[in-house]
């Protein structure tokens, strides 16, 4: 189900860290995130909110139908996460989620959320403070679109950005 290149950035992903999936939705990558790191905490930050304000997301009708759907789909994720000792979830907007946090925290975090330009560029800013020096920002879907947005690329166009505002680094690793 997960395309090479997501396994190849979690073998590079540093061992024993903290580290934060924002967006988790059924929990299957966050299940990578712990085979392929054993991380020391893993926090999960999903609203599981249904909505169809951003177009048919999988969480706006692409596959939960209603509210009791995510609820559903939380409660899952609760009970599969129940006895990893490193698992924190937080049912919330990763941008009020970052309040939680203290800065220099995380050693990377891996964002998979709303993939909308200010979404993207609002987790970026967010969580920038929260990352030690010399920690990852990483993500997937990087030339993502979908019909609506007539082929515009909000993931790149926000990361591109982002980097060029920052002086960061940018690595690509397979395909997006
Ligand atoms: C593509 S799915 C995540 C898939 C997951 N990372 C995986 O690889 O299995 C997107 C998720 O982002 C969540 N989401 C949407 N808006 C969000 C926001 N503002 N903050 C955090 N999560 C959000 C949705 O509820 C949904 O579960």
């Amino acid at each position: 189900m997960y395309t090479e290149s997501r396994l190849l950035l979690l073998e590079q992903m540093p061992k024993h860290s903290i580290c934060a999936e924002i967006g988790v939705w059924k929990g299957d990558f966050s299940d990578l995130i712990i085979r392929y790191t054993t991380p020391a905490e893993l926090h999960l930050i999903d609203p599981w909110v249904f909505t169809t304000a951003y177009g048919r997301r999988w969480y706006g009708g692409k596959k939960a139908q209603s509210q009791a759907d995510m609820d559903a789909i939380h409660d899952e994720v609760q009970f599969r996460f129940h006895e990893a000792p490193a698992v924190r979830i937080h049912r919330e907007l990763s941008a009020v989620a970052a309040d939680r946090f203290p800065d220099w925290f995380f050693d990377w975090i891996y964002i998979d959320g709303n993939h909308y330009y200010e979404f993207v560029k609002q987790d970026l800013e967010r969580y920038l403070p929260k990352i030690k020096p010399g920690g990852i920002i990483a993500g997937d879907d990087f030339e993502w679109t979908c019909e609506e947005l007539a082929g515009m690329l909000p993931i790149k166009t926000a990361v591109d950005e982002f980097v060029a505002n920052h002086g960061l680094p940018l690595t690509l690793i397979g395909e997006s």
